[in-house]
């Protein structure tokens, strides 16, 4: 059993339903098709999109953040559409060119990520969002540091995508924790000349991590 799966069958870690508020703001402008979501923790992101129709592959370490994503999946007909993975990310094998919406929502990827955008394809959307470091005082996140964004860090790992939003803030989170994150919504294209759908205006969603 590992630390997450005592977080998750204890409720200590809340089991937030509300997918990301800026997912949720691109989700119409994004290409359908294939989905994965790293790190899917209780399945809020992964759920959202199978029940928009993406076919999802989930991939977590604990069984029991996958069991409550299965039930979840099964209470709005999507779990057809999902494929649980319990997997270990640092060594997970991730297939190239697949995927046409990758998400990694408060899990800190850096080691993997360049094989998570080889798992992109062309045209393929990332999107990510982590807490950050912060001079303010914030009680949301990693204690320390070291699990956390510096300044502009995520911007600088896709400045080979084309960054469609990319956002650092201090947000008061539904249960009056602050929080530092950092997001970004990226597209695997390159060239002088890209499109940019209209998404709706960033709000402040009970996002959670
Ligand atoms: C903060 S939770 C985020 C869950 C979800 N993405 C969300 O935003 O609600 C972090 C997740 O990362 C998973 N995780 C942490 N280390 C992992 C590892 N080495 N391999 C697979 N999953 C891991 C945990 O099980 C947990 O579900």
């Amino acid at each position: 059993m590992t630390d997450w799966d005592e977080r998750f069958r204890s409720g200590q870690y809340p089991q937030d339903t509300e997918p990301s508020e800026m997912l949720r703001r691109h989700v119409d402008a994004l290409p359908e098709g294939r989905a994965l979501d790293v790190a899917a923790g209780t399945g809020r992101n992964a759920v959202f999109l199978a029940d928009r129709g993406y076919r999802v592959d989930a991939l977590d370490g604990s069984r029991a953040g996958l069991e409550i994503t299965r039930d979840r999946a099964a209470e709005r007909d999507a779990g057809g559409r999902l494929e649980l993975v319990q997997t270990d990310l640092p060594s997970h094998a991730f297939p190239t060119e697949t995927y046409d919406l990758v998400t990694i929502s408060f899990y800190r990827a850096v080691d993997r990520l360049s094989d998570i955008k080889e798992s992109l394809r062309d045209g393929g959307v990332l999107y990510v969002e982590h807490h950050l470091r912060s001079s303010d005082p914030v009680e949301s996140g990693p204690s320390g540091d070291r699990y956390r964004f510096a300044a502009n860090e995520l911007l600088r790992s896709v400045l080979d995508l084309t960054v469609l939003e990319y956002a650092e803030r201090i947000e008061t989170r539904s249960d009056g924790r602050h929080a530092a994150t950092a997001r970004v919504v990226a597209r695997k294209t390159s060239g002088p000349r890209q499109s940019y759908p209209a998404v709706g205006k960033p709000g402040t969603g009970p996002d959670d991590g």
